[in-house]
């Protein structure tokens, strides 16, 4: 084993391409741990390739590998007896971890991701692989606009498959991924949002579109189909010395390759790297729920800690739910693992679990509409609007909006939410400005009630609150600034073609006051930002995100964040324009 995967280094090492005889072995599917792989759910199988995995607990060298396997999701299983298969090991695909596997209807790609450290390996000139599901062949695609494509690794990635689209955005540059640099020189870390085209086989390098954050490794990026397009969300991650914080999300607007920024309400998980998501939409497009799982906490250096907990940012409200699983059979704490969305459950796929010597059958389900940890799969063929990023309006839907998130957004089971738009006023630029394209809160639709599950939710000053199972249906849990601007508004207009200027004067008052009361929100709302954003601390001095010793490193000319410019919206500005004026400016 040890002497086939040093021989596979060396001949790629070397670039000879290797003789497909000599390596007709096929990949062992029973190993002690994996992690740090790329998976990718192709109608009903899940295919894994590569990443790093040891034998035994003790094992510390060679875990990096090529194996390629499978997993039939058809069918149901016990976690504990997964029936993962090995596929023929590939001939030519390098062992690489923390790169991504990229899918559309009928073949896979896989991007990025950097060699093996411990022994170390020297890359190979970088080259996309796709593997055919039809012929179970892996090939070389011929590629338009590769030229100055480079292998990143430690990225976030996210196919589109019913598109043909994948993307992968940030990560880093090393000795570990590009062919020819020295260990020595510095890691790079990227801002990049790289996009491929698998249609046309076409790639795109968004890098100068706006991104306004210091560079970034190991977040995820999860697809909501927002609108014509959709939007892409980059959660956590960070470099070596700056970590994203989780109240400000990036957004990647797809149709404009243009980044914004969307304030987040509720309480925020802590910092991490190397977590994964899953996103389930209700059947009437009202929410698209964001499931986020584990990941590992970089801070101190060298006593790194890995999560269990679950936390739900539910879109387009993007408040953050955090799931309490305590008392269930909880999988341990991990990060490097994947997630997948099927069938309204959430499959979880390896992780790396910490030194301790056990190891780890690295597959568990999470019921995602009655938020518990189950002990087997429901396999089935039909896959509905579950599925991983695939949305198919006319097959059935097996998720239902946990009773956590109704609570948060209103409606039922079956979606109905009452909240429409981000809690926390978009930027002007933003694709969340208006309210949800594809869908129109009916306040005389019939809602289902919630799924019967009692959860703790924690509120935003830590104290929790035990949810009631059933939600009240027609009443708007939350109705937020949008419509009560857009009534006052309304009325406004009413009573001045009315000629009743007595009326029209109270009102002015009133929304004179209402305006004074924003621009306060708002300031507040701002410094609140500042701090949160680790931009200055709450006294207003600058610090760094980290907060931990490490210099400030915000200074990247990029990273600066200006709300209002410093000038106060005007009353009239606000009254006519009301978005506009509480613009939020994102350089
Ligand atoms: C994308 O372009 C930027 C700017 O040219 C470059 O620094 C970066 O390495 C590119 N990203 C990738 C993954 O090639
Ligand atoms: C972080 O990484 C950069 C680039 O590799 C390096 O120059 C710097 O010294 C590192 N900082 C710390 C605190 O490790
Ligand atoms: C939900 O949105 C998708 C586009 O993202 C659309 O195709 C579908 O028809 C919508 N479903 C409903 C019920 O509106
Ligand atoms: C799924 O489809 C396969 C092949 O079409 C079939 O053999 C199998 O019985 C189906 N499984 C279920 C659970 O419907």
């Amino acid at each position: 084993m040890r002497w086939s995967l040093a021989l596979a280094t060396l001949y790629i090492s070397l670039g000879t391409p290797i003789d497909s005889s000599k390596r007709d072995d096929t990949s062992s599917p029973d190993v002690c741990e994996r992690w740090a792989h790329q998976a990718a759910v192709v109608d009903t199988t899940l295919y894994i390739y590569g990443g790093r995995s040891r034998a035994t607990a003790l094992q510390t060298d060679n875990t990096w590998n090529n194996d390629f396997l499978k997993l039939d999701l058809s069918e149901d299983f016990d976690i504990a007896s997964a029936p993962i298969q090995g596929l023929p090991k590939p001939d030519g695909p390098p062992p690489v971890a923390l790169g991504y596997l990229w899918n559309d209807l009928t073949d896979l790609y896989l991007y990025g991701g950097e060699f093996s450290d411990t022994p170390p390996a020297s890359p190979t000139a970088f080259q996309l692989w796709q593997y055919s599901i039809k012929s179970s062949t892996w090939s070389v695609p011929d590629t338009n606009n590769g030229g100055s494509i480079q292998r990143a690794a430690e990225g976030a990635g996210v196919s589109i498959p019913n598109r043909g689209k994948g993307y992968y955005f940030g990560g880093h540059l090393d000795g570990y991924t590009t062919q020819g640099w020295s260990q020595s020189v510095p890691r790079l870390y990227l801002t990049s949002m790289v996009e491929y085209d698998m249609n046309s086989a076409t790639w795109t390098n968004h890098t100068e579109t706006g991104a306004s954050f210091p560079e970034r490794a190991d977040g995820v990026l999860a697809f909501i189909p927002w609108g014509e397009e959709g939007i892409l969300l980059a959660l956590g991650g960070g470099t070596n010395t700056t970590f994203s914080q989780l109240n400000i999300i990036d957004v990647f607007d797809i149709k404009n390759n243009k980044w914004t920024k969307q304030a987040t309400s509720g309480a925020t998980p802590e910092i991490r790297v190397n977590a994964c998501t899953a996103v389930f939409s209700a059947p009437d497009n009202s929410s698209h729920n964001v499931y986020m799982y584990g990941g590992q906490n970089l801070q101190p250096a060298g006593e790194q800690i890995q999560y269990d907990d679950l936390w739900i940012l539910t879109i387009p409200s993007f408040t953050w739910v955090q799931v309490k699983t305590d008392g269930q059979s909880n999988p341990p704490a991990r990060a490097g693992h994947t997630c997948h969305a099927y069938r309204g459950q959430i499959l979880v796929i390896g992780g790396y679990t910490g030194q301790e010597l056990s190891c780890d059958t690295g597959v568990y389900v999470f019921d995602a509409s009655s938020l518990q940890w189950q002990t087997s799969f429901k396999g089935g063929n039909e896959t509905g609007g579950d599925s991983t990023n695939i949305y198919e309006p006319n097959k059935n839907s097996f998720y239902n909006v946990p009773a956590l998130v109704v609570s948060q957004i209103g409606g039922g089971s079956t979606g109905g939410a009452t909240v429409t738009a981000p809690q926390r006023t978009p930027v002007a630029d933003s694709p969340l400005t208006g309210t949800n394209p594809d869908y129109t809160y009916n306040p005389n639709a019939p809602q289902q009630s919630p799924v019967l599950v009692t959860s703790t939710i924690t509120g935003s000053a830590g104290v929790e609150t035990t949810v009631v199972t059933e939600t009240p249906t027609n009443q708007p849990s939350n109705s937020g600034n949008n419509s009560n601007r857009g009534a006052s508004v309304g009325i406004i207009v009413g009573a001045t073609v009315g000629g009743v200027a007595f009326v029209v004067g109270a009102l002015l008052f009133l929304l004179f006051l209402w305006y004074k009361r924003r621009v306060k929100e708002l300031r507040e709302s701002y410094e609140e930002q500042q701090v949160t954003q680790g931009l200055v601390d709450p006294e207003g001095r600058p610090m760094s995100m980290a907060s931990s010793g490490y210099p400030a490193t915000m200074n990247h000319g990029r990273s600066k964040e200006d709300l209002m410019e410093g000038v106060e919206p005007t009353f009239w500005g606000m009254l006519l324009q009301p978005r506009r004026s509480l613009r939020v400016v994102n350089h």
